[in-house]
């Protein structure tokens, strides 16, 4: 991770050739291009649980109860675990930068899209369609108790890319620098589950770029309503090994 000078913002760049696109923190002047992007047929489809229409009120929301308040914690994890002199270095809970952004050739910066990385707490469709409701709920109170850096937690993956990027490779590149340049070794991710809306091929496809290995399709049983409508999910899970390769998860 980089700090920008001017800004003193914190920021990681996409490796060549998407070396234009940077990640950094959510900021105020996202809101309403996030809002144009949550109103997009394109995206929302493959997302669930969105207000529609989805008002300039909701994204501002989010970002000051949600993605702002996150990263801000996360980064202010990060600066204890350097100034501890125990010699222990501390896992951070999340992400610190989440928000990709195009730099154009003026300097000016397009905000494309978000990652988030977040513990399960619904470990059901995390363990798969074999576990009673009641073992999905200790599993997932004991997932969000684990401390920083647990090599047990297990983690949930979720994204979104404005229409006009799509299809350029870009979250595939940007899943597997925030998985590998931050969330393995500053947030000691070793576990990750993903689901994808039926139909979402690119995003399963993202993921099997990535490592993640296809486990099952989760028949409308989880209540996952979509416009209305419900959708079946592919769950897909990550596993990383210390040979520094991704495998095939053991049920997360
Ligand atoms: C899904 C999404 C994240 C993909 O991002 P992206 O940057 O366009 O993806 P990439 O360009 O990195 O890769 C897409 C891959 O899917 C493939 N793909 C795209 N549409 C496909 C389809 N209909 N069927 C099969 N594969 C498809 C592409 O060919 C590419 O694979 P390849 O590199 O092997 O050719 C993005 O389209 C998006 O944000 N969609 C709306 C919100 C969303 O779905 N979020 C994820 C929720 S789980």
């Amino acid at each position: 991770m980089f700090i920008n000078a001017t800004t003193h913002e914190p920021y990681i760049r996409l490796p060549h050739p998407l070396s234009n696109f940077i990640v950094t923190p959510p900021r105020d002047s996202d809101v309403e291009a996030f809002t144009l992007q949550m109103n997009d047929p394109n995206v929302t489809t493959w997302l669930s649980s969105l207000p529609s229409p989805y008002l300039l009120e909701h994204a501002r929301e989010r970002l000051d109860t949600f993605t702002k308040k996150y990263t801000a914690q996360h980064l202010a994890e990060l600066e204890a675990a350097a100034d501890d002199q125990s010699g222990r270095s501390g896992a951070v809970g999340g992400l610190v930068t989440n928000t990709v952004r195009e730099v154009l050739e003026d300097g000016s910066e397009v905000m494309a899209g978000t990652l988030w990385f977040r513990r399960s707490g619904e470990m059901r469709v995390c363990v798969g369609a074999d576990v009673t409701a009641e073992e999905a709920e200790r599993l997932s109170k004991e997932n969000l108790a684990r401390p920083n850096g647990d090599p047990e937690i297990v983690w949930m993956y979720g994204n979104h890319l404005a229409t006009s990027h799509h299809g350029r490779g870009i979250t595939t590149v940007l899943l597997r620098t925030l998985l590998h340049e931050w969330a393995v070794p500053r947030m000691g991710v070793r576990k990750m589950s993903a689901g994808a809306i039926q139909g979402n091929e690119a995003s399963v496809r993202v993921m099997q770029k990535n490592g993640f290995k296809y486990r099952e399709l989760l028949e409308n049983e989880r209540g996952l309503v979509v416009n209305g409508v419900a959708k079946n999910l592919h769950m897909l899970e990550w596993e990383f090994d210390e040979a520094g390769s991704s495998t095939a998860g053991s049920r997360c």
